[in-house]
C-alpha cells in the first residue's frame, strides 16, 4: 500500500483511535481502487460484498424513482465510509453510489470488515456514531422535504454546504465550490430550472454572490 493510502487511513474517523500497529494491520486488508467521475461504483439492489473508504474525492449516494427521477441522499467525502449497510444487514445495496469527482477508494471485503469489528470494539463504536449522525442528517432532510418550500430547502442546502465545506475568508464571507445546478436540484428534490431561478432570487435579496463555480455567503448567516 502506498504512503498516500496509509495517510488516508489515518484520517478516517472510523480508525482514528487506532495505534500505528493496528493501523498497519488495517492497511493489509484494504485494496486501493480508482474510479472516474460519473462512474457508478455499484447499483441499488446489487449484492454487497465490500465496504469502501474514500481516500480522495467525493461520491453521491443516489436513489432513483421508478420514473427515473434521481434523489441524492448524501454526498460523502474524504475519510468517510460507504457500503457498510449492505454488510451489516447482509442485504442488497440500499442505494447506488456514483463518483461525483474522480475518486480514490480503499475497499475492504465483507469477511475482513466483520473481523475488524469483532477485534476492535473501538471501531465498532465509532461506526455506530457515524450511522447515528447519518440518521440525524437523514431526518433533517426528511423534515426539509416534507415541510419546506424550494427556497427554504435551497437556503438550508447552501448553509449546510458552507458549514461543512466552506472556507472562511476572514472578511465576513465564506466561499464554497458550488455543485452544478442539476446536482443541487437532485439533492433538494426540484428541477434545474427552479434552482437557477431561486439562486438568482437569493442573489438579489440575501447575502449571497456567485462567481463562476464559487458561491460567497455572508458568515453571519451561518450562526
Ligand atoms: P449500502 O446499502 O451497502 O450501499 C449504499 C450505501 O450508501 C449504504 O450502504 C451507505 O453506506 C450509504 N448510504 C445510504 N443511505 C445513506 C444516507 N441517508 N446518508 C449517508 N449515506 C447513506
Amino acid at each position: 500500500m502506498d504512503s498516500h493510502s496509509l495517510k488516508a487511513l489515518a484520517h478516517v474517523d472510523l480508525f482514528s483511535g487506532l495505534d500505528d500497529d493496528e493501523l498497519s494491520s488495517v492497511a493489509q486488508l484494504v485494496h486501493p481502487m480508482h474510479v472516474e467521475r460519473d462512474e457508478q461504483i455499484f447499483a441499488a439492489g446489487d449484492h454487497a460484498d465490500a465496504a469502501y473508504v474514500i481516500s480522495r474525492g467525493k461520491v453521491n449516494i443516489v436513489i432513483t424513482s421508478p420514473d427515473g427521477k434521481e434523489l441524492i441522499l448524501a454526498v460523502l467525502g474524504e475519510g468517510q465510509i460507504f457500503g457498510e449497510m449492505g454488510l451489516l444487514e447482509a442485504a442488497p445495496r440500499s442505494a447506488a453510489v456514483v463518483a461525483a469527482t474522480s475518486v480514490e477508494l480503499l475497499s475492504i471485503s465483507r469477511a475482513d470488515f466483520e473481523r475488524l469489528l469483532d477485534r476492535h470494539p473501538r471501531i465498532a463504536r465509532k461506526l455506530l456514531t457515524v450511522i447515528s449522525q447519518r440518521l440525524r442528517r437523514a431526518n433533517a432532510k426528511m423534515e426539509s422535504l416534507a415541510y419546506m418550500d424550494v427556497a427554504g430547502r435551497l437556503a438550508r442546502y447552501f448553509l449546510d454546504l458552507a458549514r461543512d465545506h466552506g472556507q472562511r475568508l476572514g472578511n465576513g464571507w465564506v466561499v464554497i465550490r458550488r455543485p452544478t445546478h442539476s446536482e443541487i436540484a437532485h439533492s433538494i428534490g426540484t428541477s434545474r430550472e427552479t434552482v437557477s431561478r431561486v439562486i438568482n432570487d437569493f442573489e438579489q435579496r440575501f447575502g449571497m454572490a456567485n462567481q463562476g463555480r464559487f458561491t460567497y455567503i455572508r458568515e453571519d448567516l451561518l450562526k
